[in-house]
């Protein structure tokens, strides 16, 4: 089946329509374009599950906070519509951004809790941009599935828990942090780096892992995050936004490893934001 660019939600629900008739499953993989294989591993994976894949394209404006932010967010709609045909998804949703937001869009989604802290603290008024738009997204789709990436792990538990608290039937999948072969997570935001930048960027993930398994085996919280931060400092990360131990599923802040917890963390290397969080097993 070839694959379809759609730009209306008219043109959207009247394929939908066809596809529920046929008594296909319909996932939904949420992008804001420049794709790379973090992306196509989300496709890939939806694929194995539902009849027909949908990836939507939409440069987000509410959840980029600065102006700034948003001009130079990558856009290549015509080779990330390749990219989507060679995997085999069945439509690439491209609306403009009135499609989204029109003259009169008043509507404003907003989880508490769960958004506030880490990235939350950061950046204002994001998630509220990014649970705006999935929901939507999700209502326009009427998806049996949706997935996500755990690299944006908040962004996750907030979309887990606008799903949960509004009803919406869409079950959230979460599929693993898609990295390069020296550990980096996979970001459209990579691409800023330059060379030099790059070469020290996966030091993020390589405290990451070996922080977690301080923390699993017995190290002091307070004590083992601090010397993470200067670890971080070290390799040459600008500005430490946040390294935090949360509880997974609340992303509560965390003393010591009782139960599930994430280990999550910003950096800025230059004017390049990244984020990455690996998991921390807890003491048995
Ligand atoms: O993760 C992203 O790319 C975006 O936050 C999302 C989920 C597509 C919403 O704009």
């Amino acid at each position: 089946m070839n694959m379809s660019v759609v730009r209306t939600t008219e043109d959207l629900r009247r394929t939908i329509a066809l596809w529920r008739i046929e008594g296909a499953k319909i996932a939904l993989v949420p992008t804001m374009g420049a794709l790379h294989q973090g992306h196509l591993s989300l496709v890939d994976t939806a694929l194995q599950r539902a009849d027909r894949v949908i990836v939507s394209i939409f440069v987000n404006p509410r959840q980029l906070n600065d102006p700034a932010d948003f001009a130079a967010y990558p856009r290549s709609e015509n080779r990330d519509a390749q990219l989507l045909r060679d995997a085999g998804a069945h439509v690439a949703y491209c609306p403009p951004d009135d499609e989204i937001y029109p003259e009169t869009f008043s509507t404003r989604i907003s989880v508490a809790g769960v958004s506030d802290g880490l990235c939350g603290a950061h950046r204002p008024s994001h998630f509220d941009g990014v649970a705006t738009v999935v929901t939507k997204l999700l209502l326009q789709t009427q998806a049996d599935y949706a997935y996500f990436g755990e690299k944006d792990f908040q962004q996750l538990q907030v979309i887990r828990r606008l799903v949960t608290d509004l009803g919406i039937s869409t079950r959230i999948m979460a599929c693993p942090t898609v990295r390069e072969a020296d550990g980096l997570a996979m970001s459209s935001r990579n691409k800023r780096l330059s060379k030099e930048e790059r070469a020290t960027a996966p030091a993020l993930s390589q405290i990451l892992f070996q922080t977690a398994r301080g923390l699993s085996a017995e190290a002091d919280v307070a004590h083992t995050l601090e010397r993470a931060r200067k670890e971080l400092k070290m390799s040459g990360f600008r500005k430490i936004e946040y390294l935090e131990l949360c509880g997974e599923h609340d992303l509560r802040p965390l003393r010591d490893v009782s139960r599930p917890a994430r280990l999550l963390a910003a950096v800025w290397l230059g004017d390049t934001r990244l984020i990455d969080n690996v998991q921390v097993l807890g003491r048995s």
